[in-house]
Protein backbone atom coordinates (compact mmCIF):
# COMPACT_ATOMS: atom_id res chain seq x y z
CA UNK A 1 0.00 0.00 0.00
CA UNK A 2 1.22 3.14 -1.16
CA UNK A 3 1.85 5.14 1.92
CA UNK A 4 0.93 9.36 0.87
CA UNK A 5 2.33 12.58 1.70
CA UNK A 6 1.69 15.77 1.12
CA UNK A 7 2.81 19.18 1.29
CA UNK A 8 0.46 20.22 4.29
CA UNK A 9 1.63 17.15 6.16
CA UNK A 10 5.01 18.16 5.87
CA UNK A 11 5.36 18.37 9.70
CA UNK A 12 3.51 15.42 10.34
CA UNK A 13 5.86 13.03 8.21
CA UNK A 14 8.67 14.87 10.40
CA UNK A 15 7.37 14.77 13.49
CA UNK A 16 7.08 18.19 16.11
CA UNK A 17 10.03 19.74 16.90
CA UNK A 18 10.51 20.89 20.53
CA UNK A 19 9.80 25.21 19.94
CA UNK A 20 13.73 26.08 19.87
CA UNK A 21 15.23 29.11 18.07
CA UNK A 22 18.51 29.10 16.67
CA UNK A 23 19.94 30.66 19.88
CA UNK A 24 19.74 27.08 21.35
CA UNK A 25 22.20 26.09 19.15
CA UNK A 26 24.58 28.52 20.77
CA UNK A 27 27.29 28.24 17.22
CA UNK A 28 28.38 30.67 14.71
CA UNK A 29 29.91 29.72 11.18
CA UNK A 30 33.22 30.85 11.97
CA UNK A 31 33.62 28.42 15.21
CA UNK A 32 31.95 25.52 12.98
CA UNK A 33 32.75 25.50 9.89
CA UNK A 34 35.51 23.19 8.87
CA UNK A 35 38.47 23.38 6.23
CA UNK A 36 36.49 21.50 3.37
CA UNK A 37 33.39 23.76 3.75
CA UNK A 38 35.14 26.61 3.44
CA UNK A 39 36.99 25.88 0.54
CA UNK A 40 33.86 24.87 -1.67
CA UNK A 41 31.95 28.34 -0.70
CA UNK A 42 34.88 30.09 -1.58
CA UNK A 43 36.10 28.30 -4.42
CA UNK A 44 32.96 27.06 -5.74
CA UNK A 45 30.60 30.05 -4.55
CA UNK A 46 32.74 32.45 -5.13
CA UNK A 47 32.46 34.00 -1.91
CA UNK A 48 35.07 36.56 -0.79
CA UNK A 49 36.98 34.59 2.67
CA UNK A 50 35.71 37.41 4.80
CA UNK A 51 31.83 37.03 3.57
CA UNK A 52 31.89 33.10 4.25
CA UNK A 53 30.48 32.82 7.88
CA UNK A 54 27.86 36.02 7.31
CA UNK A 55 26.37 34.05 3.69
CA UNK A 56 26.18 31.39 5.19
CA UNK A 57 24.98 31.84 8.48
CA UNK A 58 22.01 34.32 6.42
CA UNK A 59 21.07 30.79 4.12
CA UNK A 60 20.73 28.69 7.61
CA UNK A 61 18.78 31.75 9.43
CA UNK A 62 16.26 31.48 6.38
CA UNK A 63 15.77 27.67 6.28
CA UNK A 64 15.42 26.84 10.05
CA UNK A 65 12.49 29.21 9.46
CA UNK A 66 11.06 26.86 6.88
CA UNK A 67 11.91 23.63 8.58
CA UNK A 68 14.15 23.70 11.78
CA UNK A 69 15.87 20.73 11.17
CA UNK A 70 18.72 20.31 14.07
CA UNK A 71 20.98 19.84 11.60
CA UNK A 72 20.66 23.07 10.34
CA UNK A 73 20.80 24.82 13.24
CA UNK A 74 24.26 23.11 13.64
CA UNK A 75 25.53 24.17 10.66
CA UNK A 76 25.09 20.05 9.24
CA UNK A 77 24.71 21.16 6.55
CA UNK A 78 27.74 22.09 5.36
CA UNK A 79 29.15 18.98 7.04
CA UNK A 80 29.83 17.34 3.75
CA UNK A 81 29.39 13.91 4.34
CA UNK A 82 29.62 11.97 1.01
CA UNK A 83 33.30 13.65 0.74
CA UNK A 84 34.04 11.90 3.76
CA UNK A 85 33.63 8.45 2.55
CA UNK A 86 36.06 5.86 1.39
CA UNK A 87 34.45 5.04 -1.77
CA UNK A 88 34.03 9.31 -2.88
CA UNK A 89 37.45 8.55 -5.47
CA UNK A 90 34.80 5.52 -6.93
CA UNK A 91 31.83 7.58 -7.11
CA UNK A 92 34.26 10.80 -8.76
CA UNK A 93 35.22 8.19 -11.44
CA UNK A 94 32.22 6.57 -12.03
CA UNK A 95 30.00 9.78 -12.24
CA UNK A 96 32.90 11.08 -14.71
CA UNK A 97 32.51 7.89 -17.24
CA UNK A 98 28.91 8.70 -17.22
CA UNK A 99 27.07 7.12 -14.46
CA UNK A 100 23.90 9.23 -12.84
CA UNK A 101 24.00 9.49 -8.98
CA UNK A 102 20.88 10.82 -6.97
CA UNK A 103 21.15 12.34 -3.72
CA UNK A 104 17.81 11.53 -2.11
CA UNK A 105 16.76 13.77 0.54
CA UNK A 106 19.62 16.30 -0.54
CA UNK A 107 18.62 19.47 1.30
CA UNK A 108 20.77 22.38 0.12
CA UNK A 109 22.56 20.17 -2.53
CA UNK A 110 26.10 20.34 -0.75
CA UNK A 111 26.91 16.69 -1.89
CA UNK A 112 26.35 17.45 -5.27
CA UNK A 113 28.47 20.94 -5.33
CA UNK A 114 31.13 19.27 -3.61
CA UNK A 115 31.38 16.26 -6.78
CA UNK A 116 31.10 19.35 -8.90
CA UNK A 117 33.58 21.37 -7.71
CA UNK A 118 35.64 18.29 -7.80
CA UNK A 119 34.93 18.35 -11.29
CA UNK A 120 32.08 15.85 -12.39
CA UNK A 121 29.51 16.61 -15.13
CA UNK A 122 26.28 18.48 -13.38
CA UNK A 123 24.20 16.65 -15.41
CA UNK A 124 24.91 13.22 -14.47
CA UNK A 125 23.73 14.13 -10.86
CA UNK A 126 20.31 14.71 -9.60
CA UNK A 127 18.84 15.66 -6.50
CA UNK A 128 14.92 15.22 -4.63
CA UNK A 129 13.96 15.96 -1.90
CA UNK A 130 10.62 16.80 0.08
CA UNK A 131 11.28 20.15 0.36
CA UNK A 132 11.50 22.39 -2.65
CA UNK A 133 12.51 25.35 -1.02
CA UNK A 134 15.51 23.71 0.62
CA UNK A 135 16.49 22.69 -2.71
CA UNK A 136 16.02 26.84 -4.05
CA UNK A 137 17.92 28.23 -1.50
CA UNK A 138 21.21 25.43 -2.80
CA UNK A 139 21.27 28.21 -5.23
CA UNK A 140 21.46 30.89 -2.94
CA UNK A 141 23.69 29.09 -0.86
CA UNK A 142 26.01 28.54 -3.99
CA UNK A 143 25.28 30.97 -6.25
CA UNK A 144 25.25 28.42 -9.16
CA UNK A 145 21.61 28.68 -11.02
CA UNK A 146 22.94 29.88 -13.75
CA UNK A 147 25.77 27.23 -13.79
CA UNK A 148 24.47 24.47 -12.62
CA UNK A 149 22.70 21.68 -14.68
CA UNK A 150 21.64 19.51 -12.39
CA UNK A 151 17.94 18.55 -12.36
CA UNK A 152 16.02 18.91 -8.68
CA UNK A 153 12.74 17.09 -7.89
CA UNK A 154 10.77 17.96 -5.64
CA UNK A 155 9.03 14.64 -4.51
CA UNK A 156 8.20 12.56 -1.68
CA UNK A 157 9.91 9.19 -1.44
CA UNK A 158 6.93 7.42 -0.20
CA UNK A 159 4.29 8.97 -3.16
CA UNK A 160 4.32 6.63 -5.96
CA UNK A 161 2.59 9.34 -8.48
CA UNK A 162 5.66 11.79 -7.64
CA UNK A 163 8.16 13.30 -10.47
CA UNK A 164 10.83 10.52 -8.87
CA UNK A 165 8.97 8.25 -11.44
CA UNK A 166 11.21 9.86 -14.17
CA UNK A 167 14.46 8.56 -13.00
CA UNK A 168 12.98 4.58 -12.04
CA UNK A 169 15.44 2.70 -13.42
CA UNK A 170 18.32 5.15 -14.73
CA UNK A 171 20.40 5.48 -11.56
CA UNK A 172 23.88 4.03 -11.00
CA UNK A 173 24.35 5.29 -7.29
CA UNK A 174 22.18 6.81 -4.66
CA UNK A 175 23.48 8.45 -1.53
CA UNK A 176 21.61 9.24 1.05
CA UNK A 177 22.68 11.02 4.18
CA UNK A 178 20.49 11.31 7.56
CA UNK A 179 17.60 10.11 5.48
CA UNK A 180 16.53 6.62 6.16
CA UNK A 181 16.87 7.59 10.31
CA UNK A 182 14.05 10.25 9.62
CA UNK A 183 11.63 7.17 9.55
CA UNK A 184 10.09 4.03 11.24
CA UNK A 185 11.20 0.58 10.06
CA UNK A 186 8.11 -0.43 7.59
CA UNK A 187 8.37 3.15 6.19
CA UNK A 188 12.59 2.57 6.19
CA UNK A 189 11.71 -0.61 3.94
CA UNK A 190 9.40 1.13 1.80
CA UNK A 191 12.10 3.71 1.18
CA UNK A 192 14.53 0.93 0.07
CA UNK A 193 12.21 -0.23 -2.14
CA UNK A 194 11.75 3.01 -3.94
CA UNK A 195 15.38 3.35 -4.49
CA UNK A 196 15.75 0.00 -5.88
CA UNK A 197 12.80 0.99 -8.61
CA UNK A 198 14.95 4.25 -9.59
CA UNK A 199 18.31 1.85 -9.81
CA UNK A 200 18.99 0.41 -12.80
CA UNK A 201 18.26 -3.39 -12.67
CA UNK A 202 21.99 -4.13 -12.89
CA UNK A 203 24.94 -5.87 -10.66
CA UNK A 204 27.09 -3.02 -8.98
CA UNK A 205 24.54 -0.32 -8.32
CA UNK A 206 25.19 1.70 -5.32
CA UNK A 207 23.66 2.72 -1.86
CA UNK A 208 26.42 5.04 0.08
CA UNK A 209 25.13 7.21 3.18
CA UNK A 210 25.15 7.62 6.96
CA UNK A 211 22.19 8.31 9.29
CA UNK A 212 22.12 7.71 13.01
CA UNK A 213 22.44 4.13 14.39
CA UNK A 214 22.72 2.44 17.79
CA UNK A 215 24.98 -0.81 19.38
CA UNK A 216 21.34 -2.37 20.19
CA UNK A 217 18.92 -1.96 17.48
CA UNK A 218 15.34 -0.75 17.51
CA UNK A 219 12.88 2.04 17.94
CA UNK A 220 14.15 5.71 19.45
CA UNK A 221 12.49 8.61 20.22
CA UNK A 222 14.70 11.06 17.72
CA UNK A 223 16.91 14.03 19.98
CA UNK A 224 15.14 17.07 19.11
CA UNK A 225 12.05 16.35 18.73
CA UNK A 226 9.14 15.32 21.17
CA UNK A 227 5.59 13.40 20.61
CA UNK A 228 5.01 10.31 19.24
CA UNK A 229 7.68 9.89 16.65
CA UNK A 230 9.61 7.14 16.54
CA UNK A 231 12.72 5.80 14.25
CA UNK A 232 14.05 2.76 13.94
CA UNK A 233 18.33 3.36 14.47
CA UNK A 234 20.22 0.07 12.89
CA UNK A 235 23.63 -1.39 13.89
CA UNK A 236 25.07 -3.24 11.43
CA UNK A 237 23.62 -6.37 10.99
CA UNK A 238 20.01 -4.81 11.64
CA UNK A 239 20.86 -3.01 8.21
CA UNK A 240 21.71 -6.36 6.08
CA UNK A 241 18.32 -7.72 7.27
CA UNK A 242 16.98 -4.54 6.05
CA UNK A 243 18.39 -5.26 2.80
CA UNK A 244 17.78 -8.59 2.81
CA UNK A 245 14.17 -8.60 3.35
CA UNK A 246 13.61 -6.04 0.77
CA UNK A 247 15.81 -7.95 -1.53
CA UNK A 248 13.63 -11.15 -0.86
CA UNK A 249 10.17 -9.06 -1.52
CA UNK A 250 11.55 -7.41 -4.66
CA UNK A 251 13.75 -10.91 -6.22
CA UNK A 252 16.91 -8.82 -5.71
CA UNK A 253 20.10 -9.66 -3.64
CA UNK A 254 22.45 -6.68 -1.76
CA UNK A 255 25.67 -6.86 -0.25
CA UNK A 256 25.92 -4.77 3.01
CA UNK A 257 29.29 -3.06 4.84
CA UNK A 258 28.20 -1.16 7.39
CA UNK A 259 30.04 0.02 10.23
CA UNK A 260 28.87 1.88 13.38
CA UNK A 261 31.14 4.69 14.38
CA UNK A 262 31.12 7.67 17.12
CA UNK A 263 29.04 9.82 16.32
CA UNK A 264 31.41 13.01 17.50
CA UNK A 265 32.32 14.39 14.29
CA UNK A 266 29.82 16.76 14.24
CA UNK A 267 29.64 20.46 13.95
CA UNK A 268 29.49 22.82 17.63
CA UNK A 269 29.45 22.75 21.05
CA UNK A 270 26.13 21.93 21.07
CA UNK A 271 26.66 18.98 19.20
CA UNK A 272 29.06 17.62 21.51
CA UNK A 273 27.10 17.80 24.36
CA UNK A 274 23.88 16.27 23.01
CA UNK A 275 26.28 13.87 21.41
CA UNK A 276 27.94 12.36 24.81
CA UNK A 277 24.38 12.13 26.39
CA UNK A 278 23.45 10.33 23.36
CA UNK A 279 26.45 7.91 23.33
CA UNK A 280 25.58 7.31 27.15
CA UNK A 281 22.35 5.48 25.38
CA UNK A 282 24.33 3.46 22.80
CA UNK A 283 23.62 5.83 19.77
CA UNK A 284 26.07 5.60 17.26
CA UNK A 285 26.83 6.61 13.52
CA UNK A 286 26.25 4.03 11.08
CA UNK A 287 28.25 4.48 7.43
CA UNK A 288 26.89 2.55 4.91
CA UNK A 289 27.71 1.48 0.91
CA UNK A 290 25.09 -1.20 -0.53
CA UNK A 291 25.99 -2.74 -3.71
CA UNK A 292 23.70 -5.22 -5.83
CA UNK A 293 24.94 -8.48 -6.79
C1 LIG B 1 18.13 15.54 8.11
S1 LIG B 1 18.04 16.21 6.49
C2 LIG B 1 19.50 15.53 5.74
C3 LIG B 1 20.00 16.37 4.62
C4 LIG B 1 21.28 15.93 3.92
N1 LIG B 1 21.11 14.70 3.20
C5 LIG B 1 22.42 15.81 4.91
O1 LIG B 1 23.01 14.74 5.03
O2 LIG B 1 22.75 16.82 5.55
C6 LIG B 1 16.74 15.22 5.80
C7 LIG B 1 16.24 15.72 4.45
O3 LIG B 1 15.22 14.81 3.99
C8 LIG B 1 14.13 15.53 3.47
N2 LIG B 1 12.91 14.70 3.62
C9 LIG B 1 12.22 14.42 4.76
N3 LIG B 1 11.17 13.61 4.50
C10 LIG B 1 11.20 13.36 3.16
C11 LIG B 1 10.37 12.62 2.28
N4 LIG B 1 9.31 11.97 2.75
N5 LIG B 1 10.69 12.58 0.96
C12 LIG B 1 11.77 13.25 0.48
N6 LIG B 1 12.60 13.99 1.27
C13 LIG B 1 12.32 14.05 2.59
C14 LIG B 1 14.08 16.80 4.31
O4 LIG B 1 13.39 17.85 3.66
C15 LIG B 1 15.57 17.09 4.53
O5 LIG B 1 16.11 17.96 3.55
Amino acid sequence: MAITRTEENVSAIEGNVTGRDLSFYNVNARQTLDDAARKLIINYAGVAPEKVDEHVEAVREKAFAIFPYPCIGMFRFLDLSLLQTEVYPEVVRRVEEGEKLLDLGCCFGQEIRQLVSDGVPSENLYGADLREDFMAMGYDLFDDRKTLRTKFIAADVFDDNSDLNQLYGEISMVYTGSFFHLFHYDEQVAVAKRIIQILKPETGVTIIGRQMGNEKSGDYEAAGYVGEKQRFRHNADSWEELWNKVGDETGTKWKTEAVLEDPGVGMGEVEKKLTERRKEGGARRLKFVVRRL
